[in-house]
């Protein structure tokens, strides 16, 4: 029996990419970038239906089933560890995350090092596996000003383009781990409908080759 796949789009930039990947693999439902603040878009003759949801929120709606799929940020994934399936990297929403500090800041190994991010389980892990020891200030958005202000020594943070850092004289020193968009599914939901689902993996990994 075909079953509707409920699909978690990431609303912004990103999800509209995403939107256009899955239109062009087979899974059309133009209604999703028409403008307006209508949240779910169905076709049934496709066999999905697709939500916006924020961002960070994509995991949970995977991980608790209100989602089959979803596509989500690796960034999101190695920070809150859903219990889902990671099925394909789409190669979309490609950045990096990285240690930045203000110029020439020099680290004194002899101190503990204060880091703002919105990334505390990623921050922790990258300094753990450096031995060094660390004091972590989380915050929620604008982290760049944290050194600016002397809220912290450096960061760890998403670098895209680099505009941020640059505008606010700051610098990378480091790169963590590259980051981009992935499929995500619920461990149920690829129980029952692993054809449907698989071929939709499928196609969209022969999308990603034609671009
Ligand atoms: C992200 C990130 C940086 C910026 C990097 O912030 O936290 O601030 O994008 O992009 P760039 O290298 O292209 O300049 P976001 O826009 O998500 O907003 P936030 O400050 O609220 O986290």
């Amino acid at each position: 029996m075909n079953r509707i796949l409920n699909v978690a789009l990431p609303k912004g930039r990103l999800g509209e990419q995403v939107y256009e990947r899955f239109a062009a693999a087979g899974y059309p439902c133009p209604a999703v970038l028409e403008p307006g603040r209508r949240l779910i878009f169905e076709n049934p003759e496709a066999g999905v239906r697709y939500f916006w949801v924020k961002p960070s929120d994509v995991a949970i709606y995977v991980e608790r089933g209100a989602a089959d799929l979803g596509v989500a940020g690796k960034d999101i994934l190695l920070e809150y560890r859903p219990e889902v399936y990671e099925l394909l990297d789409l190669g979309l929403g490609r950045c990096r995350m990285a240690v930045a500090a203000k110029k020439n800041f020099s680290d004194d190994t002899r101190r503990t090092l204060h880091v703002a991010t919105k990334f505390p389980h990623i921050a922790r892990k990258y300094y753990d596996s450096l031995g060094r020891e660390i004091d972590i200030i989380h915050l929620n958005g604008s982290i760049e000003l944290a050194p600016i202000l002397g809220l912290s020594d450096v960061i760890v943070d998403i670098v895209e383009t680099g505009k941020t850092l640059k505008e606010n004289d700051l610098e990378v020193l480091e790169t963590v781990v590259p980051i981009s968009a992935r499929l995500i599914v619920n461990r149920a939901s690829y129980q029952f409908a692993t054809d449907a689902i698989d071929t939709l993996a499928e196609r969209l990994k022969e999308e990603r080759k034609e671009e």
